[in-house]
């Protein structure tokens, strides 16, 4: 999305370091050992540190992400050769090809309606009944509501809103 133009920051290589929790890249490694996920899919990989980090407990992972400067950072990291990194967008999932598929880190806020691009940095915030029809919308059935990486419930105060979907 472009992010590294026009701000003066490379935000790719920046990225990790303003990122620095990782509460949520722990919670989506329990979620993964509890189902046994086998394929994983990473949608919106960026600099690659969960992609990886799921790749390590011996998955196969794919990760895709549409900025080159993202997907850069993410392949010189330790073990990424054990991920198989694809630049681009969700056609780029295989059919059938993981049975478990995240969007980490906000990825869902990144997603506009159209094709257009642009250097801004535009968010949506949208509530948990948008994102849970968003979801429903594409096929997947909610199956839990979380309010924060500790798996507390989903509540109008939660500082997060986390679907686990299937
Ligand atoms: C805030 S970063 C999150 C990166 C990573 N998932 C994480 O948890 O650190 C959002 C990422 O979404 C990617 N992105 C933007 N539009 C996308 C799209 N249509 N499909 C997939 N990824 C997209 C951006 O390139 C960026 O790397």
């Amino acid at each position: 999305m472009g992010l590294t133009s026009g701000m003066g920051l490379d935000f790719a290589a920046a990225y990790d370091a303003l990122n620095a929790d990782d509460h949520d890249y722990r919670f989506y490694a329990g979620l993964a050992d509890e189902v046994g996920a086998g394929r994983v899919l990473d949608l919106g990989c960026g600099t690659g540190t969960l992609a990886r980090l799921l790749a390590s407990r011996g998955r196969t992972a794919v990760g895709i992400d549409p900025d080159p400067e993202m997907l850069r950072v993410a392949r010189g990291k330790p073990g990424a050769e054990q991920v198989d990194w694809r630049l681009g967008r969700s056609d780029l999932a295989d059919d059938d090809s993981a049975d478990f598929a995240v969007m980490a880190g906000h990825v869902a806020q990144v997603f506009r309606t159209g094709e257009e691009e642009s250097t801004r940095d535009v968010l949506a915030f949208r509530d948990a009944a948008e994102l849970v029809r968003s979801v429903e919308e594409a096929g997947f059935a909610v199956e839990r509501r979380y309010g924060f990486w500790d798996r507390s419930p989903l509540t109008d105060g939660s500082r997060e809103i986390v679907l686990v979907v299937r």
